[in-house]
């Protein structure tokens, strides 16, 4: 059951201060964060967690990032609903490069020009509003306008956000996978609605061992948004089932403070970093075969 902590903080700059204390601890297990501005201009961090946390062990880390002014918070389980849709309802659409993410009401907020991707706030995640899916997006519109990409993986796809992306810009196939296969339902019910669905195959699939993988490998371009632990886990799965002339990895869902870790992973399986770009605290990273 998923757990939440709803921290109120006075500045962005406190915010980031926790998130980032969450990101670089090695004791709670790789926790999701997310911050909000509120009208006031304060701010909120709701931190998301899948199993219990050592209370002390999370009450020491708020101290320290707060420098001693520990807000009032509870952990509490996240109620039974449909949290991601209630948490993004009424937002607003998303410019990432020349795409546009955006919901059914927001149709007429598309300019011509642009690249518009449909995504309502649903079961899984990818509307484009946080940092990571963005920094994405606009790496993807980069890389891709630059060159051809023959087979392509989107690993740990959400709502196919960025499978879609690929294929609606470039006209490209993908191969979209999540351990969740509410994501992958999702993702196929959101191919269709952008008009890709022949373009994507979405699987359900937990570890590289599953046969879709090796049926599509190697691969040209690896796209994981997933979490840095996870990706430090993948680096020798990932790079296997690289091409290994020219392959191209894009990660992200990681902090700014565990770029280092995340690089020397991929580092140690030939890859080498070519670009790191910064958005809302979030890191992405390109890397590519060395030569
Ligand atoms: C942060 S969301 C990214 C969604 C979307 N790609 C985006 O950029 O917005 C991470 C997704 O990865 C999935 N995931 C987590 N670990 C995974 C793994 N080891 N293999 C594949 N998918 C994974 C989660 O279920 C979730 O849907």
């Amino acid at each position: 059951m998923t757990l939440i902590a709803s921290l109120p903080v006075a500045t962005e700059e406190m915010a980031q201060a926790l998130v980032e204390a969450l990101g670089a601890s090695e004791e709670l297990d790789f926790p999701t964060a997310a911050t909000t501005e509120q009208a006031d201009k304060s701010w909120i961090v709701d931190i998301y967690f899948e199993d219990a946390p050592d209370e002390t062990v999370l009450a020491t880390l708020i101290a320290d990032a707060m420098k001693g002014s520990v807000p009032h918070y509870t952990v509490a389980p996240l109620p039974d609903e449909d949290w991601v849709a209630k948490s993004l309802e009424g937002l607003r659409p998303v410019r990432a490069g020349r795409f546009l993410v955006h919901g059914s009401h927001d149709r007429e907020k598309i300019r011509p020009g642009d690249i518009a991707i449909e995504i309502e706030a649903g079961e899984a995640f990818g509307t484009g509003h946080h940092g990571t899916t963005a920094g994405c997006l606009a790496e993807i519109d980069r890389i891709c306008t630059a060159r051809d990409f023959g087979s392509i993986l989107d690993l740990g796809t959400g709502t196919g956000v960025l499978a879609i992306a690929i294929a609606k810009a470039f006209g490209k196939r993908v191969l979209a996978t999540d351990i969740d296969a509410v994501a992958t339902r999702v993702t196929r019910e959101n191919a269709v609605l952008n008009g890709v669905g022949d373009l994507i195959e979405a699987e359900t699939a937990e570890g590289f061992g599953n046969p879709v993988f090796a049926a599509h490998a190697p691969f040209e371009l690896i796209i994981a948004n997933i979490l840095a632990g996870p990706l430090i886990a993948l680096a020798g799965d990932i790079a296997r089932h690289l091409d290994p002339a020219s392959g191209t990895v894009v990660l992200s869902g990681l902090l700014t403070a565990q770029g280092p870790s995340v690089t020397a992973a991929y580092e140690a399986e030939g890859l080498k970093l070519v670009r790191s770009g910064e958005m809302e605290g979030w890191l992405t990273l390109t890397l590519e075969r060395a030569r």
